[in-house]
């Protein structure tokens, strides 16, 4: 299982690259506006840091303006994943794409048919947002079974890529269900690593290591 980390702050992405544990990296029109930074530098500097694909979002609607966006975006590293919305435009431009070569992402998905339209369409990543659904009541982690279930009876070769990722339970489900990636916040990623006894058996080993008086180098 890969994990993204989504996020366009290039600190947290410099910090949790340095794990070794990070496949890639998401971005969207919101989390660059809360950067407070020029985008195009921004997926530059992103792209320096992870060699894996990045996710950058086209923000035109119509197909032809979109497909320039996505050309751009796609000229500033090899590793760039353009992102279009899940919608008619979005779709034939990621066909374009894909036909060029190009690694797309298909974003705001949240039913298993608009990720059969997306695998149709030559997506690298369809992004299915759990925690958008379940904020509607819905069941997120159902719509991930569910494409798992879909892509496994064909040959489409899109990932399914989880996002509006809430917790380290939402990758744990992701995990069972055998989802491709996971992009996580920041934050999701750190708590992943904690566990209680973790931590408290640290401090019972080391304790008792101090006791022998020894050193290892
Ligand atoms: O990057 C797309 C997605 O992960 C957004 O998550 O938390 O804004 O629903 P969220």
């Amino acid at each position: 299982m890969k994990f993204f980390i989504d996020t366009a702050d290039i600190d947290e992405i410099r910090d949790l690259a340095a794990t070794g544990l990070v496949d890639g990296v998401t971005t969207n029109p919101s989390l660059i506006a809360k950067t407070g930074r020029n985008f195009l530098d921004v997926v530059e500097e992103i792209c320096g840091v992870v060699d894996g694909p990045v996710s950058a979002e086209c923000v035109a609607t119509d197909h032809e303006t979109m497909l320039k966006e996505g050309r751009k975006l796609a000229e500033i590293a090899d590793n760039v994943a353009v992102k279009v919305p899940l919608t008619p435009d979005g779709l034939r431009t990621c066909k374009a794409l894909s036909d060029a070569g190009t690694m797309g992402t298909v974003t705001l998905c949240f039913s298993s048919v608009q990720a059969v339209l997306a695998a149709k369409a030559g997506a690298t990543f369809i992004s299915p947002f759990v925690g958008r659904l379940e904020d509607i009541g819905e069941d997120g982690m159902q719509l991930i079974a569910d494409i798992c279930d879909i892509y496994a009876n064909y040959d489409f070769g899109t990932e399914v890529l989880v996002a509006s990722v809430r917790g380290p339970r939402h990758v744990a489900l992701a995990a069972q269900l055998g989802a491709d990636v996971a992009t996580l916040p920041p934050n999701v990623l750190r708590q992943m690593f904690k566990h209680t006894l973790t931590d408290k058996g640290l401090d019972a080993f080391l304790a008792d290591w101090a006791k022998t008086g020894q050193t290892i180098l």
